[in-house]
């Protein structure tokens, strides 16, 4: 089974309550949530191997740690680009995929209607983000999809997750690891994370 790692840090927990509160402005919003996915990156890319080197520095010759592995961060439109800045500061090498899916509003589905991939993502680690991992139905559709490019190594970001959304791609896709911020307790009538931060898209982008 997939791992599901909690940001537990004291300073994360202080951005998610202000990313929580009905009160933060959009601009703020989008400073946040990019501060933290930089810190999920950081921590979602904490395995990556590392080969030596011979290299020399102004003094001497040494030999040094290197990271070879090539990234992708694939971002669900259109929350997902609140995080893609913020995952870019620390991995500014990364290719950068977009995947159109939404819910409808009444089954809660999820329905596709853009995909565009890293041509060589199977070559690369892809780190698929979203803010909120809710039922779960985007997330895994979209992990299957990127599969189904032959891609093999595959991470899931969130700022917020709930026990639906993970017993859902933990049981679709037993080979992905979730990285979140805050971990809620439910899921509300109309698919919302409880207490969550509201609709991720629409705090980011001002649209409500
Ligand atoms: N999408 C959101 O933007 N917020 C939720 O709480 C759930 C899904």
């Amino acid at each position: 089974m997939g791992k599901l790692v909690i940001l537990d840090h004291p300073v994360v927990q202080n951005k998610i309550s202000m990313l929580r509160n009905v009160n933060t402005c959009c601009k703020e919003f989008r400073e946040i949530a990019g501060e933290v996915a930089s810190i999920l990156c950081y921590e979602a890319t904490r395995d990556v191997p590392l080969i030596t080197a011979e290299i020399e520095t102004p003094i001497c010759k040494a030999t040094v740690n290197i990271v070879t592995e090539k990234f992708g961060v694939v971002l669900i439109l259109r929350a997902g680009m609140g995080m893609t800045g913020g995952m870019l500061n620390f991995l500014p090498n990364a290719k950068v995929g977009h995947i159109g899916v939404y819910r409808d509003p009444n089954t809660l589905r999820p329905v596709e209607y853009f995909w565009k991939l890293p041509s060589d993502s199977q070559e690369r680690t892809i780190l698929l983000v979203d803010p909120m991992l809710a039922t779960g139905g985007t997330a895994s559709a979209s992990i299957t999809h990127i599969k189904d490019k032959g891609v093999k190594h595959i991470k899931f970001i969130c700022l917020i997750s709930c026990p639906e959304g993970v017993e859902k791609l933990q049981n679709d896709h037993p080979d992905v690891d979730i990285y979140t911020a805050a971990h809620d307790p439910m899921l509300n009538d109309h698919g919302y994370i409880v207490p969550g931060l509201g609709d991720a898209g629409d705090r980011m982008f001002g649209t409500k």
